[in-house]
């Protein structure tokens, strides 16, 4: 059974695993583009708010309830009350349910690695990928390839598995963003690309803008599945948790600029439309690495990078659930991790297949992959965090005291996470749906 004293051995390892959770596909080929769509540093400044106002405030609970109670999500939120374990258990159902469609991303990125590593570039990659990933095999092999490889680390323990994977791989992360970044910075199309990110355009500023970034913000801080909460239980007695809270979304921030200026002036360099998402990734970019010189070693590095941005955040998902396993089942944190890889590898199939023989097997106009984005993303995060801010703010009735005093910032902060706080995800919600 799970060592009740498990703890991070330092500050550092706590913030560099919460922002290896943090920082993942949705900083590196979501937050530039819908940046420089919306209005640039105009979405900026909202985003800033919006994050350092309003989502603080749930990632704070999920720290606050995570040290508080040093268990898994579904027993910390019984502790809190137990007519609502089940929005335990709804965050346990979202964080096995990213895994399925984030996993097969994972697993693109790992034929792509093999791509620049044996030198073996497609002439036409909007082809190539179209071809590679409405086959059978090689996809779904390398999406569970990929899951084995996330599993591993938290079979291995919090300090001997999570801890190391995170204190290696995310400064190998900002090294290799920060290079990237750097040469992309010297190609010509760079004032360009700059311009198209950071340029201000008030007439995007609508409710619309607004929605948008909030949706980014709670995905990219990996609130409302319990993955923080969780991390959170192995935080120090003395860890500061809104100072911890201001750190995580200061880095998360800055790598998902980092990531815009490294691939803006790529893509205006090359003269190529700016787009988000798998075409961005596994079309655009490759296409123009492949045009610079040394394309191999450019393309095998950027595909690097974002592997460890993806399997950090794949940690973190595991681990969530494998706790859950552990706590709830009573088992070992092996066979946890062996039946979760199970249940995950098991819906993984079929969400990989969504671009090839299942492409036509539709629910609501929506493939099985983007059915799983669509209801975790859209739906099932934004009402996990609304349940988890109520329960927070009526529940725990001494929270915002423990967290900042009898003071202002205490009684503002009890104010945004009883009232506003739940209207603005009210409002996500309804027009997510
Ligand atoms: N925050 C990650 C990203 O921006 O890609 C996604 C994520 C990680 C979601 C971990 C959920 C999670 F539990």
């Amino acid at each position: 059974m799970e060592d009740e004293k498990v703890q991070w051995s330092s500050h550092i390892s706590f913030i560099l695993a919460t922002v290896g959770s943090a920082v993942g596909l949705g900083n590196i080929w979501r937050f530039p583009y819908i940046m420089g769509k919306n209005g640039g540093a105009v979405f900026l400044i909202t985003y800033l708010l919006l994050i350092a106002f309003i989502c603080v405030i749930p990632l704070c609970c999920e720290l606050f309830i995570g040290k508080k109670y040093k268990t898994d999500t579904i027993q910390s939120i019984k502790n809190i009350n137990p007519k609502f374990k089940w929005v335990g258990w709804l965050c346990i159902l979202t964080v096995i349910l990213i895994p399925c469609f984030y996993f097969v991303v994972g697993g693109w990125i790992l034929n792509y690695i093999w791509l620049f590593l044996s030198h073996h570039i497609p002439a036409n990659f909007t082809q190539y990928f179209g071809a590679y990933s409405s086959q059978i095999y090689m996809p779904v092999i390398l999406t569970l390839l990929f899951l084995i490889m996330t599993a591993i680390f938290p079979y291995r323990g919090v300090n001997d598995g999570i801890e190391k994977a995170n204190n290696i791989m995310m400064p190998l992360f900002a090294i290799i963003l920060i290079i990237l970044a750097i040469f992309a910075l010297t190609l010509p199309g760079a004032k360009e690309g700059l311009l198209f990110m950071f340029k201000p355009n008030f007439s995007h500023f609508d409710k619309t803008m607004i929605l948008t970034a909030l949706g980014q913000a709670l995905f990219t801080l990996s609130i409302g599945m319990g993955t923080i909460l969780t991390y959170g239980s192995y935080m120090k007695e003395k860890t500061n948790i809104a100072k911890s809270a201001y750190q995580l979304i200061f880095f998360d921030t800055l790598i998902a600029l980092l990531a815009g200026i490294m691939i803006f002036p790529i893509v205006f360099s090359f003269g190529v439309e700016p787009t988000a998402g798998a075409s961005l990734v596994f079309i655009s970019l490759p296409e123009m690495f492949s045009k610079l010189p040394f394309s191999s070693f450019f393309g095998l590095v950027f595909f690097v990078l974002l592997f460890f941005a993806s399997i950090t955040s794949g940690i973190s998902m595991m681990e969530t659930g494998i706790l859950s396993f552990i706590k709830n089942f009573n088992i070992s944190r092996k066979k946890a991790t062996i039946i979760l890889t199970t249940i995950i590898g098991l819906i993984s199939i079929p969400s990989t297949l969504s671009f090839g023989v299942l492409k036509d097997f539709t629910l609501f106009n929506k493939t099985f992959f983007d059915l799983l984005d669509y209801s975790t993303s859209n739906i099932l995060l934004p009402f996990n965090t609304l349940l988890i801010c109520l329960l927070s703010g009526w529940c725990i009735k001494s929270l915002w005291k423990e967290l900042l005093g009898e003071n202002i910032f205490g009684y503002i902060f009890n104010i945004l996470l009883k009232f506003v706080v739940p209207v603005i995800l009210i409002c996500v919600l309804v027009t997510g749906i």
